[in-house]
This record gives C-alpha cells, structure tokens and sequence, in this order.
C-alpha cells in the first residue's frame, strides 16, 4: 500500500491544510465523510495513474476534501437556493481566493466538487473533474463499479480507510436535503 492513511499525511500546502480543515470543522475529525473523501482521493490518483492522466495532486486533494461540504452547511449560512454541490464550489472558490491559484486552476477544482454527481464524461474539464467523479461512483458502489481498478486494490482501500459508519451519515444526509431543500435534487446529478 503506498497511499497515506490520514489527510494529516497527505495535506501539505496550505490550500489543502485549509480545505482539510474546513472539511473538518463540517464533519468531525476522520469521521465517515472524511474517510470517503480519503477514499476518493486515492481513487481519483490510482484511476489517472493507470489511464496515463496527468492530474494535480493539490488540486484532486482540495477537490476531494470539500466535494461534500456542501451538504453540511448550515441552511441559514448558505450562499444561494442552489444544489449542495454548487454549494460546496462556492466554498472551495472563496477559499482558494486567498492562496493565489490562477482562475484555471481554481476552476478546475471547483468543477470538479460542482460535476462530481454528474452523469456524462467530464474530461473536457479537466482530468481532476472526471478522476473524482468516477472516483466517487467507485466508493459510493461500494467497489461494484470500479472503472479498471483490481476489486482487490478497492478492498484493501476500503480495510485501510475503514468504511465504518458511511451508509448511516449517507442516509442522514439525504434525508436532511430531501427535508430541507428538495427542489434542488434533480440539480445535483445535472449541472447546466
Ligand atoms: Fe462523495
């Protein structure tokens, strides 16, 4: 196994400790959510690795650590009526404002916390898009779809970042966005 096992090991920049710990301050300290977004880093890195993708690593580490932000900001604090993953770019972009990325760079991060429910092919956005998209279908399938990867390497992934306590936080999540904000749901899976 060559991938670290804490965003303790992996966070180096300031942009990626900031994004950690905002994603932190959110969701507990290598809670559930932490552990997926842990999870879909390593994915997003080895399914680029093996299709000879050349992707950023601060950009796929800040991209997976907030992909999911937008789920557990409070209703009152948030920015607009829009899906919770435009919320959560909105995040990374007031973020990433302060650590001098250029607008593409910023872009390509925020894409890829905005389109990572969607449906089609993201390449076109950039490798770190489609990498944490696929990256996510992969841990959210529990390794059923795996996009190439050895189901062995996903099982050794998801033993080392353990998956404990995942489906509960996801079923509570859900629930609260069907309560709280339900028209926004068909716009998590299409953005315009
Ligand atoms: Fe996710």
């Amino acid at each position: 196994m060559s991938y670290a096992l804490s965003f303790d090991e992996l966070a180096i920049t300031a942009a990626e400790r900031e994004a950690v710990a905002r994603l932190r301050e959110a969701t507990g300290v290598e809670g559930p959510i932490e552990r997926h977004c842990l999870r879909c880093r390593h994915i997003a890195a080895e399914l680029a690795r093996r299709r000879g993708w050349i992707i950023e690593g601060e950009v796929v580490t800040v991209a997976a650590a907030l992909h999911d932000i937008g789920a557990y900001l409070d209703p009152a604090a948030r920015q607009s009526t829009d899906a919770y993953v435009a919320d959560g770019a909105a995040v990374a972009r007031s973020l990433l404002a302060a650590h001098s990325w250029t607008p593409a760079r910023i872009d390509r991060c925020a894409d890829a916390i905005e389109r990572h429910h969607e449906l089609r092919r993201q390449l076109a956005r950039g490798a770190e898009v489609e990498a944490l998209r696929l990256a996510d279908l992969v841990d959210i399938s529990g390794g059923l779809l795996r996009f190439g990867l050895p189901r062995q390497w996903v099982r050794e992934l998801r033993q080392d970042v353990p998956v404990d306590g995942w489906g509960a936080e996801v079923a509570r999540i859900g629930f609260r966005m069907v309560r709280e904000r339900p028209a926004t749901v068909p716009r998590i899976f299409r953005r315009g």
